[in-house]
């Protein structure tokens, strides 16, 4: 368009050209030149051509003057009356000229006749009526912090519409630390503005900086024109990392586990991208520090790596190094305390030990020991402490020692054993606990004598025992141990000198049994005592004695002797027995012992043989013979009677009596009454009474022992056959016709007898009958009376009739 236009104005110039030509041709006239300021408003007054041109006053008029502007640009108006040339609207110099300079409008003014061509320039004069203006609204820059002062940047230019002196003059920068621009003319005169670094950046302190960049011209009054100028500084690599702590103290329970997380370093670095990106390790670490830390390289969490144990080390000094991409690097260390855990049980160790400890001691040392605990602190010390029901007790002796003693003399018989558990405490949390436990034997002491079961023992012993018969056995204990315990037998003396005890007792020594020795004779010695003795083996030995009874006891090996009439006279006794004499008379009393006692000397008498049977009648429980009917001249006058004397033993022993009686016809005195029975003849009528009564009850009685020997007979028979085992001594009531003739009372008085005692015997236990009746050769028994064979007739004892 604008080409366009220049074309026209191009064509129009050319035609103007000719017309000048031929104007040219006509008169040649000196160009006039006028000016007038642009943008003016109104009409501009710009000269007065009757004046310039030196014309009359109505010349102008009359020659049809007129103004010719080129390409009618111009909007002129002459005023043919006065000559004055105006301009009748605003002009912009900048639209008509742009940046030429100057500003100069041909215009022509014509006139004819003649025709004259006055040639005119107008020049528009340029006001400040623009300011300057940057095309860009920001302008960036982007300035590494390395660059060193002095250096410069150009930036753009603004522009100014206006030319000449209106055009831009200078640039100013807002004021800042950094920066002053300077203002550069380039080789065509524009103005730009070159920024220059005066201190160096630092993009750690100022990532970036805003300045105002303005423009200003020379106008006046001036004109100016900003952009804002922002600048980025880059980076480099000029700072090393930095930790947040120099020192980083932290404490790390022994226990924790692997991989535990025991502190996060931190370090920056005020670089940033690669410059800034860190890397941990540990620096200069040994191979302690190694083996036990490790550290993440990127988040810089130091770990554990293996187990901590407090016993070995308390504490470590980790140093970490945080290192950048480039060079730099920074440096922090980790104060490590490894906290204590009770991770440790107190140990007991036994230094010293008694065993077994003697018993009866006073207060003694069993044990020596000391405790100790890995841990340190609370979770080291220990406490120590046993069972208080024991008669034990613990005492500390010097710095995690203790003895452990007895409290008192120990009893091994109450309690030879002893369990001690020693049990020690630390007071850590929690608390660890560990047991130990001492078995303490109590060792012997011969403290205790062997103590019999009884205080005194009674044993019986069937007379004419085989030898070598065990009687019995006595027993003691003794409640120590081992030797101490150890018992041995054996006699000891006994109250009477004259007992030749070894010869009768022995005694096995070892397990107490006694033996008799030889048979044993109850008529010789009934009763016996002694003492034992039990005799352990300790040093010093202890004893203690017991009483031992002997009882012999009794077994029917005596025959009854006949004591009254006596047996071993060359001359047998002869009883005197009136014709006279009553039924009933008394003609003698057998009198007879019995050596054994009890049963076996319970004596029965009974008649065996007469001369003339039922004559005479004995009476079986006191040997009376008494006459059984009358007396006549017819009767013989000598009788003689077998009478059989037994005992009531089992089986029974006998003897015999053989008495002579002779029956005299002058005997004076017909009847002898019994010494006690008075005479009178009421009594006499009582008596014949009595002697029928007594004549019956001798027949019965007869009778009844016939059976009863019978019974009897039958009986030893079978006993017999039974071989004679033992010796037993039927306890319960005797029959009513047997007699007791052990004792003297028994005996009827004319018959008393005295007994005998022995030698120098005070104490009586022993009676001795003396042998007054050397044999009963002369009277052998019937077959049926020598059954029993161990029945004794040789006497070895004596009697004395008085
Ligand atoms: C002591 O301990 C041992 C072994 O445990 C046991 O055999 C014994 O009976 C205990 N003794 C006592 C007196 O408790
Ligand atoms: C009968 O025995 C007694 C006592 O031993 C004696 O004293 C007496 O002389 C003896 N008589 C005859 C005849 O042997």
């Amino acid at each position: 368009m604008e080409t366009g236009r220049k074309l026209a104005l191009r064509q129009r110039q050319v035609l103007f050209f000719f017309f000048l030509l031929r104007l040219s041709l006509a008169s040649a006239r000196e160009l006039k030149r006028y000016s007038v300021v642009e943008e003016r408003e109104g009409r501009s007054f710009i000269t007065n051509l009757v004046n310039d041109l030196g014309l009359g006053p109505l010349e102008l008029s009359k020659r049809g003057a007129k103004v010719i502007s080129k390409g009618n640009k111009l909007h002129l108006q002459l005023d043919q009356e006065t000559g004055d040339l105006l301009l009748t609207e605003k002009v912009d110099r900048e639209e008509l000229c742009g940046h030429t300079e100057p500003c100069l409008l041909r215009f022509q003014v014509l006139l004819d006749n003649p025709l004259d061509i006055i040639q005119a320039e107008l020049e528009v004069t340029d006001i400040n009526d623009h300011s300057p203006v940057f095309l860009d609204k920001e302008i960036q820059l982007k300035i590494s912090e390395s660059s060193l002062p002095g250096t410069t940047f150009p930036l753009k230019n603004a522009q100014d519409m206006d030319v000449g002196q209106n055009g831009i003059d200078n640039y100013i920068v807002s004021s800042n630390s950094y920066f002053h621009v300077l203002t550069r003319k380039r080789s065509d005169g524009k103005k730009y503005p070159e920024l220059v670094l005066d201190t160096s950046l630092d993009r750690e302190e100022e990532a970036e900086l805003g300045l105002i960049l303005t423009a200003k011209d020379g106008g006046s009054p001036p004109r100016s024109g900003t952009t804002k100028v922002h600048i980025e500084v880059l980076d480099i690599n000029d700072n090393a990392p930095q930790f947040e702590q120099l020192y980083y103290r932290v404490q790390v329970p022994e226990d924790s586990p692997v991989g535990f997380l025991i502190v996060t370093v931190s370090a920056t670095d005020k670089d940033i991208g690669v410059n800034g990106e860190i890397s941990y390790s540990l620096f200069q670490a040994s191979d302690d520090i190694t083996k036990t830390f490790s550290i993440h390289p990127l988040t810089g969490e130091l770990r554990l790596k293996e187990q901590l144990d407090f016993e070995k080390t308390q504490s470590y000094e980790v140093n970490v190094e945080a290192r950048d991409a480039g060079t730099f690097s920074g440096k922090c260390t980790i104060l490590t305390q490894v906290m204590d855990v009770n991770d440790h049980a107190p140990e007991i160790i036994l230094s010293a030990f008694t065993n077994p400890i003697p018993e009866n001691l006073p207060e003694t040392m069993v044990a020596v020991f000391s405790v100790s605990d890995l841990d340190s602190g609370e979770n080291g010390k220990i406490k120590c402490s046993m069972q208080d029901d024991l008669p034990f007790f613990l005492k500390p002796s010097g710095e995690n020692f203790y003895t452990l003693l007895t409290h008192k003399a120990l009893d091994r018989e109450s309690r030879a054993e002893y369990n001690i558990t020693i049990t020690v405490t630390d007071l850590g949390t929690p608390r660890l606990t560990t047991q130990h436990t001492i078995t303490v034997q109590v060792s012997d002491i011969n403290d205790n004598a062997p103590a019999f079961t009884q205080t005194s023992y009674t044993l019986f012993v069937q007379e004419n025992n085989s030898p070598a018969l065990h009687i019995g056995t006595i027993s003691a204990t003794d409640s120590d141990s081992g030797s101490n315990a150890h018992i041995t037998y054996s006699l000891l003396s006994t109250h009477n000198p004259q007992l030749a005890l070894a010869s009768l007792i022995s005694i096995n020594a070892n397990n107490g049994q006694l033996f008799a020795l030889r048979a044993l004779d109850y008529e010789s010695l009934q009763t016996f005592q002694f003492h034992v003795g039990a005799t352990d083996q300790g040093s010093p030995a202890l004893s203690s004695q017991a009483l031992v009874h002997i009882i012999v006891l009794d077994a029917n090996d005596n025959a009854p002797f006949v004591l009254y009439p006596l047996q071993n006279a060359s001359a047998p006794c002869t009883e005197l027995l009136p014709r006279a004499a009553e039924p009933g008379y008394l003609v003698t009393k057998v009198v007879a012992v019995d050596q054994d006692s009890g049963q076996n000397a319970w004596l029965s008498f009974q008649l065996l043989k007469a001369t003339e049977p039922g004559m005479f009648s004995v009476w079986a429980h006191n040997g009376e013979v008494r006459t059984s009917r009358l007396l006549s001249e017819r009767d013989a006058p000598k009788h003689r009677l077998v009478l059989l004397v037994k005992d009531n033993g089992d089986p029974p022993c006998s003897a015999s009596v053989t008495l002579h009686v002779l029956l005299v016809d002058g005997f004076s005195q017909p009847y002898l009454p019994l010494p006690e029975v008075a005479h009178d003849p009421v009594q006499d009528e009582d008596m014949l009474t009595l002697y029928l009564v007594i004549a019956l009850a001798s027949v019965s009685s007869l009778f009844l022992l016939s059976v009863l020997l019978f019974v009897g007979v039958s009986l030893c028979r079978r006993a017999r056959a039974a071989s004679l085992g033992g010796f037993s001594v039927p306890e319960g009531h005797f029959p009513g016709h047997l007699v007791d003739v052990s004792g003297a009372g028994t005996l009827s008085q004319s018959y008393q007898y005295e007994v005998c005692l022995k030698g120098n015997s005070e104490t009586g236990e022993f009676k001795f009958l003396k042998p007054i009746l050397p044999n009963f050769q002369d009277y052998p028994l019937g077959p049926e009376l020598g059954e029993n064979s161990n029945c004794r007739n040789d006497w070895e004892l004596g009697i004395q009739l008085k």
